[in-house]
């Protein structure tokens, strides 16, 4: 509803107050239901603070959250058991009254976890010094040990409270806590001798034999295991799953050092726990002569050295009885079941005033010097915590359930009282008329039991000390005859026929003011009544003290009274708690169960007084700032009274007479609908004013979040950039210098330079080696490097070699050895042969078709293996004529058509002769004095290069190729010689010039 809240806050309603129906209990637990289901445990009625068990930890206990609702006003953040501590704080501070919480709810509904989380509020929130620091830490630490002593696993919870538990914190002037004070109520001794099925003792039995180290246990004479003791074992359940026995122990122990407790003292106390252990392992039997006697020694012995009282005064105690009769006594032995209670009644009693000591011991610890119980008030205040157990109903009710519901019916009363009171004296503060509401009184029924002589507690005085044997049917029939007719009284007898089947014959039922409970007369009045053997091991004057003792049921109710009396002086605030389901399971709501306890908590008697009047009443001031955007008149600021300010406000709004109330300081709203439609005009506003406000506010928020996450960004990037920056200064400077080293031997001034030289330069050659074998580049290598690179250039060429020779192809490698020759014969001789390099020689010049075939059969066997077309020039005159030149393995030979011209034997042949221009002149050498050869032969033909080559390569290689450079002179027969001259011109030219020399003009092609 209001300024801070967010869109889940607002499930349902945060205050029943504003629920529209408000009689209605379904429309009141819907809602409890509906916050449920978002987590939303606390929901308030007016300043009543509702709690719903989560069972499951919800992250709203952190000490951020105390932050948050610390000195914030009640209505402006979503409920929380934090507001009501702040509230009651700030209370206590400002108008220096003395506060009280009061905890109330059924078994398991989370009172004593309300009233933890409240006081470590405390403990986290006030001021505290170092002096203080020490209190602080006991008043938080009380409660382990209290849980341990006086709590229990039951079927309800697995950590009840067996124990009503009021503590007081005191408050020095700044606040600050300075002492605490602890009052106990009615623990549940009965636990001690009996548990039910499922549930356990109290947890230290527990903690000690699972905790305790083995000396200790020994010096107790225990054994590690539950099972072994009598009163651990009737409930069946030794081991919870939610309770570590062992580290509760060791929690425990610290805690109890922490309070002050000396270490002789915890040897006592457990000394004493030890000894309930062994009196519930205490057996009796029939002695020789049919007397009942002890029949465990050994547990006897350790009694008598645990308790420190004499073994055969213990022995007689729980075998004798001693009756006191006109003065004398008399020693009278007990039977065997009398003997069992008698044991049962000394555990009870040795346990429970353990406890009482424990809680004395506690409350010096955590005394202030000045003791705000004894002093007139000095400067201190007090806030009072209430954690008692709510009503209970069972389907047999003890005396225990009587004391608890009659202590609930005297808080209800309280409550009503104090409630009512506080709204009455409210409205008058603020002049407006009180209506009277109506309510139901509860006094009757206190009445009917704490009543001075009609009282059910006078009734069981009486009875208690009435001479001869009282019995439970006789006290039942006083109760009939004392308060038959009552109208919340009835039994058996009592009731008519309708309703005498709810109502046994040993029970009474007490309509209470929040259902009925039948309540057990069985074992009343046992209940009640003295045991001499306790005497023996308590105070002395307790023995000699002939009085009788006070019944439980008059000291529970005088306890009551002066607790009543705390509370009534002390302004009241109240948490009540919820379980939503019996399974202790998070996140179910049980429909019925939480109507049950809405019903016996009084919620709805609750909501109706608060809702009696006005629905909302709110202070003046944060009214109109609230809603002063609503109306023209009073934004955005009013400068008048506020009062007036609030009037025009609600003039403007509409709001009719009957609807409002304005009082001394604050508006009273008596409908919810009028403050809901007044919040839905505001919500409709709000986009253009509030809502930018706080839209800008968020807006300032996140920019700032921003700003903070980019400067520890950019930080962060600016870090690492100066970090590569450094280094890479670094490396600059190593890397100069190197440089300036570089000539130098290795040292450390050019490692890294020599280092990375070498490294570049062998990346460089991985990343672009040599490509080819013709590829004859290769980088230069840096100095330290040069034998390397010899090493790796030729390491590189072998290989590239060895794959291209691999690669090639037996054609290929014919033609590349005619290529060799070619080149050895003509390279940088003839001038044509450059161009000829790319040419490929071919296998013949003439196809098969073009040889005659008569010049082939008379080769016979000898195969023409090249041919090519000729022009042959006359020794003599020059003449031309086209022939073929075909070669064979052994010989050429020169054809003309079908005639074999000359045939010139390799053997024979002495050289060629070739110009060294563009020319295809050659001439064949051959002996002029073999008469069978004709002289030399002058050829011409277009693939010069590889005629002479392949003439080479099939005479064998050795034979001699001349290159002339103008001329070339041939044998002409009979001792004449031939010239041909040469020389270069633009176009081949032949021509037989005036010397008689053939004259050949070749281009030039190459320079
Ligand atoms: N606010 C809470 N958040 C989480 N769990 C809770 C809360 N309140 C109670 N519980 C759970 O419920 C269990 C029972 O709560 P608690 O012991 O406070 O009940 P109780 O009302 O004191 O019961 P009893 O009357 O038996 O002592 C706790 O042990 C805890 O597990
Ligand atoms: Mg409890």
């Amino acid at each position: 509803m209001e300024s801070t809240l967010t869109a889940r806050d607002r499930v349902g309603v945060q205050d029943f107050v504003l629920l529209e129906n408000y009689t209605s209990e379904a429309a009141f637990i819907e809602n409890l239901r509906r916050r449920f289901g978002e987590n939303l445990i606390y929901t308030y009625i007016g300043s009543v603070l509702v709690s719903v068990n989560p069972n499951k930890d919800l992250e709203i206990y952190s000490k951020a959250h105390m932050e948050r609702y610390r000195g914030v006003s009640f209505y402006e953040i979503s409920p929380h058991i934090y507001a009501v501590s702040d509230n009651t704080y700030r209370a206590m501070r400002t108008e220096r009254r003395d506060q009280c919480i009061l905890i109330s709810g059924e078994s398991g509904a989370g009172k004593t976890e309300a009233s933890k989380k409240i006081l470590q509020y405390y403990a986290t929130t006030c001021p505290v010094t170092d002096h203080l620091s020490t209190l602080r830490d006991r008043l938080v630490q009380s409660n382990p040990v209290l849980e341990a002593f006086g709590n229990a696993k039951t079927l309800r919870n697995d950590n009840s409270s067996r124990f009503g538990k009021y503590m007081d914190v005191q408050f020095d002037f700044r606040g600050a806590p300075i002492g605490g004070h602890i009052l106990n109520y009615l623990l549940e001794k009965s636990r001690v001798v009996h548990q039910n099925h499922g549930e356990r003792n109290f947890h230290i039995f527990y903690q000690l034999l699972e905790g305790g180290e083995q000396n200790l246990l020994s010096k107790l004479g225990l054994e590690r295991n539950a099972q072994k003791y009598q009163y651990l074992v009737k409930g069946c359940c030794p081991r919870v799953s939610s309770i570590n026995d062992k580290n509760d122990w060791r929690t425990v122990r610290k805690a109890l050092t922490v309070i002050g407790f000396h270490e002789d003292e915890v040897e006592d106390l457990l000394n004493i726990i030890a000894s309930v252990l062994h009196l519930g392992n205490t057996q009796f039997g029939e002695g020789k002569n049919g007397e009942n006697q002890i029949t465990t020694e050994p547990q006897l012995k350790y009694l008598s050295k645990l308790l420190g009282v004499d073994g055969a005064a213990l022995r007689e105690a729980l075998t004798h009885k001693k009756i006191t009769a006109k003065g004398e006594e008399m020693i009278s032995p007990l039977s065997f079941e009398q003997a069992v209670a008698a044991r049962d009644a000394l555990a009870k009693a040795v346990y429970g005033r353990a406890f009482t000591w424990l809680v004395v011991k506690i409350n010096q610890s955590l005394a202030f010097k000045d003791d705000v119980y004894n002093s007139s008030k000095g400067s201190s205040s007090v806030i009072g915590l209430l954690d008692i157990y709510g009503f209970e109903v069972f389907q047999h009710n003890s005396f225990e359930q009587f004391c608890i519901n009659y202590c609930n019916e005297k808080l209800h009363q309280l409550f009503i009282e104090l409630t009512l009171k506080s709204e009455q004296e409210e409205y008058e503060a603020e002049g407006i008329t009180w209506e009277p509401v109506k309510y139901f009184d509860n006094k009757i029924i206190c009445d009917l039991v704490e009543g001075k002589h009609k009282g059910l507690i006078s009734i069981l005085d009486e009875e208690c000390l009435r001479p001869g044997e009282p019995s439970d049917i006789s006290f039942l029939e006083k109760l009939e005859d004392t308060l038959g007719g009552h109208a919340h009284f009835v039994t058996h007898k009592l009731s008519n026929g309708k309703t005498r089947k709810a109502v046994s014959r040993e029970e009474f039922k007490l309509i209470h003011y929040a259902g009925e409970v039948n309540y057990s007369v069985n074992g009343e009045l046992a209940n009640q009544s003295g045991n001499s053997v306790l005497s023996q091991c308590f105070h002395r004057e307790e023995v000699t003290d002939q009085k009788r003792p006070e019944t439980t049921a008059t000291q529970f109710k005088n306890s009551l009274a002066k607790l009543i009396e705390i509370l009534m002086s002390k302004e009241p605030s109240y948490v009540r708690c919820i379980k939503p389901n019996d399974a202790k399971q998070s996140g179910r709501f049980d429909e019925a169960l939480v109507r049950h306890q809405v019903k016996y908590l009084g919620l709805m008697e609750n909501l109706r007084v608060r809702r009696a009047g006005f629905a909302y009443r709110r202070h003046y001031e944060t009214f109109l700032q609230r809603y002063k955007s609503l109306c023209p008149g009073t934004w955005p600021n009013w400068q008048g009274r506020l009062a007036d300010g609030v009037a025009t406000l609600v003039q403007h709004l509409g709001y009719k007479p009957e609807e409002y109330k304005l009082g001394k300081t604050k508006i009273f709203i008596r409908f919810p609908k009028t403050l809901f439609s007044t919040e839905d005009s505001l919500e409709a506003r709000r986009p253009t004013s509030w809502r930018g406000y706080r839209e800008r506010a968020k807006y300032l928020r996140i920019r700032q979040a921003v700003i903070v996450i980019q400067s520890a960004w950019r930080g962060m990037i600016s870090r690492q950039k100066a970090r590569r920056r450094r280094h890479a200064v670094d490396i600059i400077r190593k890397f100069i210098k190197g440089f300036i080293y570089r000539h130098y031997e290795h040292c450390p001034e050019n490692e890294y330079f020599l280092d990375h030289q070498r490294f570049s330069f062998l990346m460089m050659l991985f990343r672009n080696p040599p490509k080819s074998v013709l590829d004859k580049s290769w980088p230069i290598p840096p100095p330290c490097l040069t034998e390397a690179s010899e090493h790796l250039c030729r390491l590189c060429m072998r290989n590239m070699m060895r794959a291209y020779c691999r690669r090639i192809q037996p054609e290929w490698k014919k033609q590349m050895e005619q290529k060799v020759v070619a080149s050895q014969i003509f390279k940088d001789q003839k001038d044509s042969y450059p161009q000829s390099v790319p040419k490929l020689f071919v296998a013949s010049r003439l196809n098969s078709e073009e040889f005659n075939l008569k010049v082939i059969q008379t080769l016979g066997n000898d195969k023409v293996k090249y041919g090519i077309a000729v022009t042959k020039y006359d020794r003599r005159g020059y003449k031309a004529r086209p022939r073929q030149l075909l070669l064979t393995s052994s010989f050429a030979m020169l054809v003309a058509e079908a005639k074999l011209k000359q045939r010139i034997d390799y053997a024979t042949l002495r050289s060629i002769s070739v110009s060294s221009l563009s020319d295809g002149f050659m001439v064949l050498h051959v002996p002029s004095e073999d008469n069978k050869q004709k002289s030399d032969v002058v050829l011409q033909c277009d693939h010069l290069i590889e005629v002479v080559t392949k003439l080479a390569t099939m005479a064998d290689k050795k034979i001699k190729v001349n290159m002339s450079q103008d001329s070339i002179t041939f044998a002409v027969a009979r001792g004449k010689e031939g010239v041909i001259d040469f020389t270069s011109g633009p176009e081949l030219k032949v021509a037989k010039c005036k010397k008689g020399h053939l004259l050949v003009t070749a281009p030039k092609l190459n320079p």
